[in-house]
Protein backbone atom coordinates (compact mmCIF):
# COMPACT_ATOMS: atom_id res chain seq x y z
CA UNK A 1 0.00 0.00 0.00
CA UNK A 2 1.79 3.53 -0.94
CA UNK A 3 2.42 5.89 1.52
CA UNK A 4 -0.15 8.47 -0.40
CA UNK A 5 -2.84 6.05 -0.63
CA UNK A 6 -6.09 7.55 0.58
CA UNK A 7 -7.35 7.24 4.06
CA UNK A 8 -10.68 6.75 3.98
CA UNK A 9 -13.36 6.38 6.97
CA UNK A 10 -16.70 4.64 5.53
CA UNK A 11 -19.71 4.34 7.68
CA UNK A 12 -22.56 2.11 7.74
CA UNK A 13 -20.14 -0.65 5.69
CA UNK A 14 -21.23 -3.47 6.79
CA UNK A 15 -23.98 -3.65 4.19
CA UNK A 16 -26.34 -2.52 0.98
CA UNK A 17 -24.47 0.94 -0.48
CA UNK A 18 -21.58 1.17 2.22
CA UNK A 19 -20.25 -2.19 1.61
CA UNK A 20 -20.39 -1.18 -2.22
CA UNK A 21 -18.34 2.02 -1.87
CA UNK A 22 -15.95 -0.03 0.62
CA UNK A 23 -15.29 -2.47 -2.08
CA UNK A 24 -15.55 0.20 -5.09
CA UNK A 25 -12.57 2.13 -2.56
CA UNK A 26 -10.69 -1.31 -2.03
CA UNK A 27 -10.48 -1.71 -5.36
CA UNK A 28 -9.18 2.15 -6.22
CA UNK A 29 -6.19 1.58 -3.71
CA UNK A 30 -7.66 3.34 -0.34
CA UNK A 31 -6.98 2.26 2.79
CA UNK A 32 -10.20 1.48 4.72
CA UNK A 33 -11.74 2.28 8.11
CA UNK A 34 -15.64 0.67 8.38
CA UNK A 35 -17.74 1.55 10.73
CA UNK A 36 -20.94 -0.05 11.61
CA UNK A 37 -22.79 -0.92 14.85
CA UNK A 38 -22.88 -4.76 14.15
CA UNK A 39 -19.24 -5.87 14.69
CA UNK A 40 -19.74 -9.26 13.13
CA UNK A 41 -21.46 -8.11 10.22
CA UNK A 42 -18.19 -5.63 10.00
CA UNK A 43 -16.10 -8.26 10.77
CA UNK A 44 -17.26 -10.11 7.82
CA UNK A 45 -16.76 -7.49 5.26
CA UNK A 46 -12.98 -6.60 6.05
CA UNK A 47 -12.43 -10.52 6.54
CA UNK A 48 -13.45 -10.31 2.88
CA UNK A 49 -11.66 -7.13 1.63
CA UNK A 50 -7.97 -7.64 3.29
CA UNK A 51 -8.64 -11.37 1.72
CA UNK A 52 -8.48 -9.29 -1.19
CA UNK A 53 -5.69 -7.31 0.08
CA UNK A 54 -6.92 -3.91 1.30
CA UNK A 55 -5.69 -2.60 4.62
CA UNK A 56 -8.89 -2.43 6.13
CA UNK A 57 -9.95 -1.41 10.18
CA UNK A 58 -12.92 -2.52 11.67
CA UNK A 59 -15.06 -0.26 14.36
CA UNK A 60 -18.13 -0.72 15.43
CA UNK A 61 -19.53 2.10 16.56
CA UNK A 62 -23.19 3.99 17.32
CA UNK A 63 -23.03 6.96 15.49
CA UNK A 64 -25.86 8.64 17.41
CA UNK A 65 -23.61 8.87 20.07
CA UNK A 66 -21.50 11.82 20.62
CA UNK A 67 -18.24 10.52 21.39
CA UNK A 68 -18.09 8.25 18.34
CA UNK A 69 -16.98 10.07 15.02
CA UNK A 70 -14.16 11.34 17.43
CA UNK A 71 -13.11 7.39 18.82
CA UNK A 72 -13.56 6.57 15.09
CA UNK A 73 -10.90 9.55 13.84
CA UNK A 74 -8.70 8.68 16.97
CA UNK A 75 -8.40 4.72 15.45
CA UNK A 76 -7.85 5.85 12.17
CA UNK A 77 -4.56 7.92 13.03
CA UNK A 78 -3.37 5.29 15.22
CA UNK A 79 -3.74 2.62 12.44
CA UNK A 80 -3.04 4.84 9.49
CA UNK A 81 -2.49 8.52 10.08
CA UNK A 82 -4.98 11.46 9.41
CA UNK A 83 -8.16 10.80 7.23
CA UNK A 84 -8.51 12.21 3.64
CA UNK A 85 -11.57 11.17 3.16
CA UNK A 86 -14.97 10.59 5.13
CA UNK A 87 -18.00 8.89 3.49
CA UNK A 88 -21.13 9.50 5.77
CA UNK A 89 -23.35 6.65 4.51
CA UNK A 90 -24.76 5.18 7.88
CA UNK A 91 -28.50 6.13 7.65
CA UNK A 92 -31.80 4.53 8.59
CA UNK A 93 -34.75 5.39 7.03
CA UNK A 94 -37.99 5.55 9.72
CA UNK A 95 -41.29 5.37 7.77
CA UNK A 96 -44.75 6.09 9.66
CA UNK A 97 -47.69 8.56 8.98
CA UNK A 98 -46.88 12.11 10.20
CA UNK A 99 -48.86 11.06 13.69
CA UNK A 100 -46.60 8.54 15.02
CA UNK A 101 -43.50 10.13 14.09
CA UNK A 102 -42.22 10.93 17.57
CA UNK A 103 -39.40 13.73 18.38
CA UNK A 104 -37.46 11.23 19.85
CA UNK A 105 -37.55 9.51 16.33
CA UNK A 106 -36.95 13.12 14.44
CA UNK A 107 -33.85 13.22 16.73
CA UNK A 108 -32.45 10.05 16.47
CA UNK A 109 -32.61 10.20 13.17
CA UNK A 110 -30.90 13.81 12.99
CA UNK A 111 -28.20 12.42 15.12
CA UNK A 112 -27.23 10.09 12.70
CA UNK A 113 -27.61 11.65 9.55
CA UNK A 114 -26.40 15.51 10.28
CA UNK A 115 -24.72 15.56 13.72
CA UNK A 116 -22.44 12.46 13.11
CA UNK A 117 -21.33 14.34 9.53
CA UNK A 118 -20.93 17.48 11.80
CA UNK A 119 -18.82 15.31 14.61
CA UNK A 120 -16.76 13.88 11.73
CA UNK A 121 -15.99 17.12 10.30
CA UNK A 122 -14.73 18.69 13.52
CA UNK A 123 -12.46 15.78 14.17
CA UNK A 124 -11.09 15.55 10.30
CA UNK A 125 -11.04 19.08 9.17
CA UNK A 126 -8.05 20.69 11.18
CA UNK A 127 -5.30 18.01 9.83
CA UNK A 128 -7.47 18.20 6.09
CA UNK A 129 -6.57 22.41 6.67
CA UNK A 130 -3.32 21.77 7.52
CA UNK A 131 -2.75 19.14 4.42
CA UNK A 132 -5.42 21.70 1.90
CA UNK A 133 -6.58 18.29 1.11
CA UNK A 134 -9.28 16.18 2.43
CA UNK A 135 -13.13 15.23 0.88
CA UNK A 136 -16.06 14.71 2.96
CA UNK A 137 -19.04 13.04 1.09
CA UNK A 138 -22.61 12.99 2.70
CA UNK A 139 -24.68 10.26 1.08
CA UNK A 140 -28.31 11.71 1.00
CA UNK A 141 -30.71 11.11 -1.27
CA UNK A 142 -33.68 12.74 -3.23
CA UNK A 143 -35.20 12.75 0.03
CA UNK A 144 -32.59 15.99 0.92
CA UNK A 145 -33.72 17.66 -2.13
CA UNK A 146 -37.76 17.57 -2.44
CA UNK A 147 -40.69 15.28 0.27
CA UNK A 148 -42.07 12.42 0.05
CA UNK A 149 -44.78 11.40 2.40
CA UNK A 150 -44.47 8.99 5.34
CA UNK A 151 -40.80 9.72 5.81
CA UNK A 152 -41.22 12.92 7.84
CA UNK A 153 -38.13 12.57 10.06
CA UNK A 154 -36.11 11.02 7.62
CA UNK A 155 -36.79 13.90 4.91
CA UNK A 156 -36.11 16.42 7.49
CA UNK A 157 -32.87 14.92 8.44
CA UNK A 158 -31.87 14.13 4.73
CA UNK A 159 -32.90 18.02 3.90
CA UNK A 160 -30.56 18.64 7.05
CA UNK A 161 -27.49 16.57 5.86
CA UNK A 162 -27.65 18.41 2.23
CA UNK A 163 -28.11 21.97 4.03
CA UNK A 164 -24.50 20.93 6.26
CA UNK A 165 -23.19 19.30 3.37
CA UNK A 166 -23.62 23.49 1.33
CA UNK A 167 -22.34 25.04 4.28
CA UNK A 168 -19.13 22.93 4.98
CA UNK A 169 -18.58 23.30 0.91
CA UNK A 170 -19.09 27.13 1.36
CA UNK A 171 -17.04 27.50 4.22
CA UNK A 172 -14.33 25.14 3.38
CA UNK A 173 -13.57 25.14 -0.29
CA UNK A 174 -10.61 27.73 0.25
CA UNK A 175 -9.11 25.63 2.38
CA UNK A 176 -9.20 22.70 -0.33
CA UNK A 177 -11.58 20.08 1.32
CA UNK A 178 -14.01 19.03 -1.02
CA UNK A 179 -18.09 18.50 0.15
CA UNK A 180 -20.55 16.50 -1.58
CA UNK A 181 -24.26 15.51 -0.89
CA UNK A 182 -24.61 12.74 -3.13
CA UNK A 183 -28.46 12.34 -3.67
CA UNK A 184 -29.60 8.71 -5.30
CA UNK A 185 -33.88 7.95 -5.41
CA UNK A 186 -34.44 4.61 -4.04
CA UNK A 187 -32.11 2.48 -4.26
CA UNK A 188 -32.50 -1.84 -3.98
CA UNK A 189 -31.08 -2.42 -0.21
CA UNK A 190 -32.32 -3.21 2.96
CA UNK A 191 -33.87 -0.31 3.71
CA UNK A 192 -35.69 -0.17 0.39
CA UNK A 193 -37.02 -4.25 0.81
CA UNK A 194 -37.85 -4.03 4.93
CA UNK A 195 -40.15 -0.90 3.82
CA UNK A 196 -41.58 -2.93 1.16
CA UNK A 197 -42.27 -5.75 3.94
CA UNK A 198 -43.77 -3.33 6.43
CA UNK A 199 -46.38 -2.07 3.71
CA UNK A 200 -46.94 -5.75 2.88
CA UNK A 201 -47.21 -6.82 6.64
CA UNK A 202 -50.04 -4.13 7.16
CA UNK A 203 -52.11 -5.26 4.35
CA UNK A 204 -51.96 -2.65 2.16
CA UNK A 205 -49.86 -4.43 -1.37
CA UNK A 206 -47.64 -6.81 -1.46
CA UNK A 207 -43.98 -6.31 -1.01
CA UNK A 208 -42.72 -6.85 -4.76
CA UNK A 209 -45.79 -4.34 -5.95
CA UNK A 210 -44.94 -1.95 -2.71
CA UNK A 211 -40.83 -2.15 -4.42
CA UNK A 212 -42.10 -1.55 -8.37
CA UNK A 213 -44.22 1.63 -6.75
CA UNK A 214 -41.05 3.13 -4.67
CA UNK A 215 -38.71 2.19 -8.28
CA UNK A 216 -41.47 4.03 -10.38
CA UNK A 217 -41.03 7.24 -7.92
CA UNK A 218 -37.06 7.35 -9.22
CA UNK A 219 -37.29 9.75 -12.05
CA UNK A 220 -34.88 7.24 -13.97
CA UNK A 221 -37.86 4.90 -13.41
CA UNK A 222 -36.09 2.15 -11.71
CA UNK A 223 -34.03 1.70 -8.49
CA UNK A 224 -30.73 2.53 -8.23
CA UNK A 225 -28.48 -0.24 -7.51
CA UNK A 226 -25.78 -0.09 -4.44
CA UNK A 227 -23.30 -0.35 -6.83
CA UNK A 228 -24.47 2.19 -9.52
CA UNK A 229 -24.10 4.78 -6.20
CA UNK A 230 -20.57 3.65 -5.24
CA UNK A 231 -19.79 3.99 -8.49
CA UNK A 232 -20.74 7.70 -8.53
CA UNK A 233 -18.85 7.89 -5.16
CA UNK A 234 -15.69 6.83 -6.66
CA UNK A 235 -16.15 9.05 -9.28
CA UNK A 236 -16.14 11.96 -7.23
CA UNK A 237 -14.05 11.40 -4.84
CA UNK A 238 -11.32 10.71 -7.54
CA UNK A 239 -12.38 13.55 -10.22
CA UNK A 240 -13.18 16.27 -7.35
CA UNK A 241 -15.38 17.99 -9.45
CA UNK A 242 -16.45 21.86 -8.62
CA UNK A 243 -20.04 21.63 -6.98
CA UNK A 244 -21.50 19.96 -4.20
CA UNK A 245 -24.86 18.27 -4.43
CA UNK A 246 -25.17 15.72 -6.87
CA UNK A 247 -28.34 14.45 -7.98
CA UNK A 248 -28.45 10.70 -9.32
CA UNK A 249 -31.40 10.16 -9.96
CA UNK A 250 -31.45 11.68 -13.88
CA UNK A 251 -31.33 10.72 -16.40
CA UNK A 252 -28.05 13.39 -17.02
CA UNK A 253 -27.00 12.95 -13.77
CA UNK A 254 -25.38 16.07 -12.48
CA UNK A 255 -24.95 18.92 -9.80
CA UNK A 256 -28.09 20.62 -8.72
CA UNK A 257 -26.83 23.80 -7.27
N1 LIG B 1 -31.86 2.54 0.13
C1 LIG B 1 -32.33 3.67 -0.40
O1 LIG B 1 -33.36 3.69 -1.10
C2 LIG B 1 -31.56 4.95 -0.21
C3 LIG B 1 -31.83 6.02 -1.08
C4 LIG B 1 -31.14 7.21 -0.91
C5 LIG B 1 -30.23 7.33 0.11
N2 LIG B 1 -29.99 6.29 0.95
C6 LIG B 1 -29.02 6.48 2.03
O2 LIG B 1 -27.92 5.61 1.83
C7 LIG B 1 -27.35 5.26 3.09
C8 LIG B 1 -27.18 3.75 3.17
O3 LIG B 1 -28.45 3.15 3.03
P1 LIG B 1 -28.65 1.60 2.66
O4 LIG B 1 -29.84 1.56 1.80
O5 LIG B 1 -27.39 0.98 2.21
O6 LIG B 1 -29.07 1.04 4.11
P2 LIG B 1 -28.79 -0.37 4.82
O7 LIG B 1 -28.58 -1.44 3.82
O8 LIG B 1 -29.85 -0.53 5.85
O9 LIG B 1 -27.39 -0.10 5.55
C9 LIG B 1 -27.30 0.89 6.56
C10 LIG B 1 -25.90 0.86 7.16
O10 LIG B 1 -25.81 1.86 8.18
C11 LIG B 1 -25.41 1.24 9.42
N3 LIG B 1 -26.01 1.96 10.54
C12 LIG B 1 -27.34 2.15 10.76
N4 LIG B 1 -27.51 2.82 11.92
C13 LIG B 1 -26.27 3.06 12.43
C14 LIG B 1 -25.78 3.71 13.62
N5 LIG B 1 -26.62 4.21 14.53
N6 LIG B 1 -24.44 3.78 13.81
C15 LIG B 1 -23.59 3.24 12.90
N7 LIG B 1 -23.98 2.62 11.78
C16 LIG B 1 -25.31 2.53 11.55
C17 LIG B 1 -25.91 -0.21 9.28
O11 LIG B 1 -25.22 -1.12 10.11
P3 LIG B 1 -25.73 -1.50 11.60
O12 LIG B 1 -27.21 -1.69 11.51
O13 LIG B 1 -24.94 -2.71 11.97
O14 LIG B 1 -25.36 -0.31 12.44
C18 LIG B 1 -25.57 -0.47 7.82
O15 LIG B 1 -24.19 -0.75 7.67
C19 LIG B 1 -28.28 5.84 4.16
O16 LIG B 1 -27.77 7.06 4.65
C20 LIG B 1 -29.58 6.09 3.40
O17 LIG B 1 -30.34 7.13 3.96
C21 LIG B 1 -30.62 5.10 0.80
Amino acid sequence: MSASAPISIVTGSSRGIGRAIAEELARAGHQLVLVARDAAALARVADDLTGRGAAVLAFAADLREEPAAADVVAATERRFGAPTVVVNNAGTAPADKVENTTTSTLRETFDLHVAAPLAFARAVVPAMKQQRHGCLLHLASTAGLRGYPFTSAYTAAKHGMVGLARALHAELGQAGIDVYALCPGFVDSDITRAAAAAIAARGKSTAEAAFARMAAQNRIGRMHSPAEVAAAVTRLLRDRPRGCVYDLDQATPGFVD
